[in-house]
């Protein structure tokens, strides 16, 4: 068994979409060389580990979460010797790494579904999950895809259907087969021997799907909510979160503890009592944890954050620990949820860094990047091409409704360091087109500005990384008024209060005690001692 000194419970992690971070040969495509070349950038910015998004082989029709082989690098991103100078670079500024591992369904260009797909009686055929169709065309059962219609797909040479809980490129891989599951185990190995210091598995409530292949029943479910992850009109009990898939994220945890301090974190969807089962039900034997995404889905408003809060402390309770994360490569950018509203988004830094648990930032929201949009038929994202069939308004109706869902290009376009023609990203193309904002939202020019969104970031994460109450502190939500959201984070006798004023009016706040300001979203609140607190709208604060 190996040591767990529990680094993960106190880091900060910063995702890197790789094809839009840097490109170090202006071929348009991000890579690992342009990676390593940021990586003082983002440990000056005060992140401690960093997320990098699927850069395996792959044909790239999902941007790498079509793998076609799990130990070899896409060469568009490099070379295996490009990803072992990365995971050393990254040690070498005491930083961590986590890689995406897509252990749900292969693409279908990997050898083991051209072999599984080539005959019934081949001896890959059950690595997949194959079966007869209920009727001629009618699929085995009624179980939707977590994009769109059915998610089981006809193969004509062999006459029997696949599942594939997202695309249809994208066959499940069938875990009830021993040989898949050590075949799994030993590639996570390979990647630990490598040095990395965890994964974040991508859909992994999807691994497994009912035994018997019973019928999803009906749900209420209209609009998602982040509470669960069931589809209009139709559950997903049979194929999200079953015991099975449980118990293996137990046995994938037991692999990870072959090794000293590593760490997985789940994408998952369901209620929190659902996604407390995957960390461990009476003790933390899980994933070490999941993903909460009730924060995308939750208003910005105090009464509602503090509800989300408490349920998060709830379920997660110290040993286990929360995750606060509010973006990422599938889901609209916040500055457009927010609607622009740059106050709000240092509000949301502001609580996500400072809140018991783990923030997961995604690349670009230190300086405020929003949505791109352009023509929907130059769409690039697969998604967004199941649902061409949906006339505009309906397209932007659903696409706001599922946060962001629908076309994804809009949240993955190239990071912004300046403002040259392709934002620094590239000297001579992108694959997307670069953010119109380009000139005015980037890395240089907010590192000029003492105020802005980046020099903010900079500030949040090194109280952070100074701070042991907010680091490890027991969280405490204090009483305050409807429009004020204030808690208090405290460790071995050091006590930090976080109030903010979620409102567009200034307020003012009886503080118990008289407290000194660590730091305010305001850039040019003086550091002193304060008596009464008056918050300016939409200001928050640190008090120690
Ligand atoms: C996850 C990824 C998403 C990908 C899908 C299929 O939801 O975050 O980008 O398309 O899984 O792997």
């Amino acid at each position: 068994m190996g040591n767990n000194n529990c680094w993960w419970k106190e880091t900060c992690i910063y995702q890197i979409y790789p094809r839009s971070f840097q490109d170090s040969n202006n071929d348009g495509i991000g890579d690992l060389q342009g990676i390593i070349s940021k990586l003082d950038y983002i440990k000056d910015l005060g992140f401690e580990t960093i997320w990098i998004s699927p850069f395996f082989k792959s044909p790239q029709r999902d941007f790498g979460y079509d793998i076609s082989d799990y130990t070899e690098i896409a060469p568009e991103y490099g070379t295996m010797e490009d990803c072992d100078r990365l995971i050393e670079e990254v040690h070498r500024r005491g930083m961590k790494i986590i890689l995406d591992m897509v252990m749900n369904h292969t693409s279908d260009e990997h050898p083991w579904f051209l072999e599984s797909s080539s005959s019934r009686d081949n001896p890959k055929r059950d690595w997949y999950v194959w079966r007869d169709g209920r009727k001629p065309g009618k699929a085995p059962t009624n179980w939707l895809s977590q994009v769109k219609g059915n998610g089981w797909q006809y193969h004509k040479e062999t006459d029997q259907w696949y599942w594939a809980a997202f695309l249809p490129f994208q066959p499940d891989l069938n875990y009830r087969n021993p040989e898949v599951k050590e075949t799994m185990f030993n590639i996570i190995r390979f990647w630990l021997d490598k040095g990395v210091d965890g994964f974040r598995l991508d859909i992994i409530g999807a691994l497994f799907e009912d035994e018997e292949f019973r019928d999803n029943p009906f749900s209420f479910q209209l609009v998602p909510t982040g509470e669960s992850s069931d589809k209009m009109f139709r559950s997903t009990k049979m194929v999200e979160n079953l015991p099975e898939t449980i118990e293996f994220t137990k046995e994938l945890r037991a692999v990870l503890d072959e090794y000293d301090n590593r760490f997985l974190i789940g994408e998952t969807f369901g209620s929190l009592k659902d996604l407390r089962e995957f960390t461990g039900e009476m003790k933390p034997d899980g994933l070490h944890a999941t993903f909460l995404f009730n924060s995308i889905y939750t208003p910005f408003r105090a009464p509602a954050l503090k509800k989300m809060i408490r349920s998060y402390e709830e379920y997660f309770p110290d040993p286990w620990i929360p995750s606060y994360v509010f973006a990422n490569h599938d889901s609209m950018r916040r500055m457009t949820t927010l609607r622009g509203n740059e106050k709000k988004i240092r509000l949301q830094t502001l609580l996500q860094h400072t809140a018991r648990g783990i923030p997961v930032s995604y690349y670009g929201e230190e300086i405020g990047m929003k949505q791109s949009k352009f023509p929907r038929d130059k769409a690039l994202d697969p998604v967004s091409h199941e649902y061409s069939f949906l006339p505009d308004f309906l397209f932007n109706l659903v696409g706001r409704l599922t946060h962001g869902s629908l076309n994804r290009d809009e949240c993955r376009t190239p990071h912004q360091w300046d403002a040259s023609p392709f934002a620094g990203f590239s000297e001579k193309k992108s694959w997307l087109p670069v953010g119109k904002d380009k000139d005015w939202t980037n890395v240089y020019s907010q590192s000029k500005d003492p105020a802005s969104l980046l020099n903010f970031y900079k500030a949040v994460l090194m109280l952070r990384s100074t701070s042991t109450a907010l680091k490890k502190g027991k969280m405490t939500l204090l009483d305050a008024e409807r429009h004020i959201l204030a808690y208090t984070r405290s460790q071995d006798g050091e006590t930090l209060s976080i109030y903010m004023n979620i409102s567009a009016k200034s307020r003012t706040v009886a503080l118990p005690e008289p407290a000194g300001l660590l730091l305010s979203t305001e850039f040019d609140r003086k550091k002193e001692e304060v008596n009464e607190l008056i918050l300016a709208p939409w200001e928050g604060v640190v008090l120690g």
